[in-house]
């Protein structure tokens, strides 16, 4: 299957400077995992960190999983490093690498012939490493179409934490509602203009950490939000966080078994018509052309989640 189009509906973040922590992750249950070499590797330990990252990537033992790296963001001197380092050790064992804090689409058409380069420098197949923007700032936001657009881009990142800090948001905990805010959604416009973008440029849009590990109801409720507007699936930074998200970000079994039964009515009242009927009827329900797009949905992320 195409990197792409991979299930990640849970995406567990990684520290790469700690190899007990990486030993854990190989075993839960998630689509996805990161190992991190921007924020939760403190500076002095980024250079031990890339050689367990390497090492991490080419022992294996990942079942399945989308294998991903999280590089420093380009604002830094320690970029250029973690890529080459990463790539030309463990290229053959990675499918795509998290660009934090992307502001501009230049950041990632740098990696894309960055990668390009190493690629065709060790042998490994051309395109194969796929590129994961963050957004995190209001410079992103508004370039959110181009970064989509970029090459090699295969998800959208929501960064939610460091989106709060840069616009000045009024509210210290992810997710919750900034305190004097009391008309709607505060999120709402960043994560319908981040899936918009993603969905216009054919790729996946992933909602980002949740930070208060002990609360799976504040979990429930802001992953909730995301998973309802369209959201592939969101971080998790601790095993108690895997099972809530991998079912949020999961279509529900009545909702599952009722498109594949809008897919098949649709499909033999159209066969049945050699063709020439564009709607037909499931009980009380008229379905058509439209009504069969929503089901391939709903039935796609349930055949990717295994149901
Ligand atoms: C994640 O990187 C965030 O800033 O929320
Ligand atoms: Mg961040």
């Amino acid at each position: 299957m195409v990197d792409g189009q991979r299930s990640r509906r849970s995406c567990l973040a990684v520290p790469g400077s700690s190899e007990k922590m990486i030993d854990k992750a190989r075993g839960l249950d998630v689509d996805q995992f990161f190992l991190d070499l921007e924020d939760a590797v403190a500076p002095l330990a980024k250079d031990e960190a890339r050689d367990r990252v390497v090492a991490a990537l080419n022992d294996g033992g990942w079942d399945g999983k989308v294998r991903s790296v999280r590089v420093n963001a380009m604002d830094t001197e320690w970029t250029y490093r973690d890529v080459v380092q990463v790539v030309e050790g463990a290229g053959a064992n990675l499918d795509s690498i998290i660009l934090p804090k992307v502001s501009t689409p230049e950041h990632v058409r740098w990696l894309d012939l960055t990668l390009t380069q190493i690629e065709r420098a060790t042998g490994l197949p051309q395109g194969g490493i796929g590129i994961e923007p963050q957004i995190e700032d209001a410079a992103g936001l508004v370039q959110v179409d181009a970064i989509a657009a970029a090459p090699r881009v295969r998800a959208l990142i929501y960064g939610p934490a460091d989106f709060m800090a840069s616009i000045n948001m009024r509210s210290l905990v992810v997710g919750h509602q900034p305190p004097g805010y009391d008309v709607g959604d505060a999120y709402h416009y960043t994560l319908m203009r981040i899936l918009t973008a993603a969905r216009a440029a054919g790729v996946q849009a992933i909602d980002g950490p949740y930070l208060q590990i002990k609360d799976a109801d504040g979990l429930r409720s802001v992953g909730g939000r995301s998973a309802a507007l369209g959201f592939d699936g969101k971080w998790v930074l601790h095993p108690a966080q895997v099972e809530v998200v991998n079912e949020l970000f999961s279509p529900r079994q009545e909702d599952y078994d009722h498109a594949e039964n809008i897919l098949d009515a649709y499909d033999w009242h159209t066969s049945a018509a050699g063709g020439a009927r564009g709607a037909a009827m499931l009980g009380d329900e008229m379905i058509d052309e439209a009504s069969r797009k929503m089901a391939l949905v709903i039935a796609g992320k349930g055949r990717a989640a295994g149901m």
